[in-house]
Order: structure tokens, then C-alpha cells, then sequence
């Protein structure tokens, strides 16, 4: 089965072209850093705009690199849940209409379990119980899924996401959005720092995360210590973010007795956590499956691999079909 594949929850639009649910066909993203970075961060209603001039353009160069047809195409899958209401609507109206003249199947898609399915275009069997880390600008959340496939959210931010944290980090250091990419870089350059700042939240006794206060400290490193290098204060930054993250999961994986487990989200395509990430799953002897940079940040592949996998269980939506901000995970 061949699955479309339509993405255009935040600022990037996306169209995919994805085969039984694992082989990527085509993969087209039209990106809207330039647009939005003189603002520090993804502006509303000018991502919404811009999905509108790309999406159509988008989903035909999709088509143009896959050498498929309309005739070939057995489903849409398109993110309708959580995201922008401007950039969600623009992408669920191209699909609903293009499902409704092409008397296509329409799949609704959650982005959040979209970013989870990722793990699967890194290899992982779809229905392994695992434990997902989503690592993103918007949401960060520990999911276990079981062998049914069910979702269980069994932890999330209480505040920041992971990768705000990185843009707002970067934006104290005086450095553009989004500022994932940016810290990434500097803290390659400063390896080995002294500075140690706190680890919010990681050994609480449960699997939520807050980065807010975090950010803070930086914050108020930086006023008194105006002359350390900004690559250092990023590398300790980003130690903390990571030796979290790596901690609460492994203490998810140990309570739940896993041993899989998916790092996705955009965050996921940072060396550094990447790095730590092996090496704690090489320790413990576990299967980690974390996706290429490209498909870690968002992306309609991710989208038409998990709606081949709805269709096969019936699980279409309606033409009537909304959109919502919120993410909550349902079954
Ligand atoms: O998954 P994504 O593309 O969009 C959302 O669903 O939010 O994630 C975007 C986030 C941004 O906050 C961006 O700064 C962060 O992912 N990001 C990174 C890196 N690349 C992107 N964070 C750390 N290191 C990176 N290399
Ligand atoms: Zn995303």
C-alpha cells in the first residue's frame, strides 16, 4: 500500500510518499527558518501563510520525485492534532480535498505518536513494546507503548519542552532561532567544561521533566559571569538537558522492564544526546532506534509510515474531520 503523506503542524510543510509504511517513496520540506527568524521564534499567522503558498507545490514535487500517480496512492495521512491552528488547518484542508476528488481514504494523524512512529523508519518492528523519548520544540514525553500498540503517556514537561529550552538558551547568548542547531554547534567546540549546572527534576520520583528553571540559571550565569565563552556555558547547558533525559529514561526502560527504545522529536538530531544515548543503551544492552536528523525533525514520512498501519486497522477519519491544539494522546 502507498500512503501520501501530509505534515504542516508548525513551520515546516511536508508532503511524503511512503510504501507499506517503512519505504520512503519521496520526501519534500519546505522550510520557513528565514521567515521567522528575525522574530526569534515561529510566528502564528505568517507559518499559516506560507503553508498556503507551499502546500500545493510541496505535495507535487512529492509526486514528481516518487514517480507515482494519483492511481497509486491507497490512502491520506495527514497530522491534524496537536499543533497551530493556522498551520494544521491549511494541511488538513488540502487533504480532506484532495481524499474527496481523488476518493482517497482520509487518515487523521496525532504528530506526537507521528514523531514515535519515526523510530520505525529506523528499523524498529511497528508493535514493539518499547519506551519512546519525543524530544521536541513543542512537547517532551516519555510514551510506553505496548505490544497492542497502545500508547501510555507515563511522563512530560511541566513547563518547557526540550527543545524550547534550547531556543530560548540560544536566544540568551544572543544567538537566532531556532537555537537546537546553534548550541549543538557550540557545545562541539567546548567539550570538556567545568561549569556544572542543576539537573531540574532528575531524580524525582516520577517521569515528568521542567527545564524552565534551568534556562533560568543560565540566565543568571551569564550576568555574572559575562566574559565566560558562550560555547561553554552551551555545552554545560546541554550536559544537563542530556543527563536528564538519559537518566528519567533509563528509569522508565527499568520500571517497565523494556529493553527497546526510540528517541525521536527534533531534538533527537543533537551529537551530543545522540552520543549519550548510545553509549547508555551499550552499557545496558539495549535496542535504541533513533532516526537520521532529516526524519527527526518534523516531517511528512513519519506521517504517511504511521497512516499505512491505521488504514491497514480501519482506523480512517471522516471528511468531516477537525483539527486540535491540544495534545493529548488517545487510543
Ligand atoms: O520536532 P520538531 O522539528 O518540531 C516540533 O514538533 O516541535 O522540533 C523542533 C525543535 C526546535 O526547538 C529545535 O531547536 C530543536 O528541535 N532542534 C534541536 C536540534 N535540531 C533541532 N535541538 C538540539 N539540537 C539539535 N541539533
Ligand atoms: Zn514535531
Amino acid at each position: 500500500m502507498i500512503i501520501l503523506g501530509i505534515e504542516s503542524s508548525c513551520d515546516d510543510c511536508s508532503a511524503s510518499i511512503v510504501k507499506d509504511g517503512n519505504q520512503v517513496l519521496s520526501i519534500v520540506i519546505a522550510g520557513q527558518e528565514k521567515y521567522h527568524r528575525k522574530f526569534g521564534g515561529v510566528v502564528p499567522e505568517i507559518a499559516a501563510r506560507k503553508h498556503l503558498e507551499h502546500i500545493l507545490p510541496v505535495i507535487n514535487h512529492s509526486f514528481d520525485k516518487s514517480g507515482c500517480t494519483w492511481k497509486d496512492i491507497d490512502g491520506i495521512a495527514v497530522t491534524h492534532q496537536p499543533g497551530l491552528a493556522g498551520s494544521l488547518i491549511v494541511g488538513l484542508t488540502a487533504a480532506k480535498t484532495l481524499a474527496f476528488l481523488h476518493k482517497k481514504p482520509l487518515i487523521g494523524i496525532h504528530h506526537i505518536e507521528a514523531h514515535a512512529f519515526s523510530a520505525c523508519l529506523a528499523g524498529m518492528r511497528y508493535g514493539t513494546p518499547h519506551i519512546a523519548l519525543v524530544v521536541s520544540g513543542g512537547h517532551t514525553s516519555l510514551l510506553r507503548f505496548d505490544s497492542e500498540g497502545n500508547i501510555h503517556r507515563i511522563g512530560q514537561t511541566l513547563d518547557d519542552a526540550a527543545g524550547e529550552a534550547f531556543d530560548k538558551v540560544a536566544k540568551l547568548l544572543g544567538y537566532g532561532y531556532p537555537g537546537g542547531p546553534i548550541i549543538d554547534r557550540l557545545a562541539l567546540e567546548s567539550p570538556a567544561t567545568d561549569i556544572v549546572f542543576p539537573r531540574p527534576m532528575m531524580n524525582s520520583n516520577d517521569f515528568n521533566f521542567s527545564f524552565s528553571g534551568l534556562k533560568t540559571a543560565i540566565m543568571y550565569y551569564r550576568k555574572h559571569h559575562p566574559h565566560t565563552a558562550a560555547s561553554e556555558i552551551a555545552a554545560a547547558f546541554q550536559n544537563a538537558v542530556i543527563e536528564v533525559l538519559v537518566t528519567k529514561t533509563l528509569q522508565a526502560l527499568t520500571k517497565f522492564n523494556l529493553d527497546t527504545l526510540a528517541v525521536v522529536g527534533g531534538v533527537a538530531s543533537n551529537q551530543g544526546l545522540r552520543q549519550a544515548f548510545h553509549q547508555m543503551s551499550a552499557k545496558h544492552n539495549l535496542e535504541l532506534y533513533v532516526p537520521s536528523p532529516k526524519l527527526c525533525t518534523d516531517n511528512a514520512a513519519m506521517v504517511a509510515g504511521l497512516g499505512y498501519y491505521k488504514l491497514k486497522h480501519n482506523k480512517t477519519s471522516k471528511l468531516t474531520l477537525g483539527i486540535k491544539t491540544n495534545a493529548d494522546i488517545k487510543n
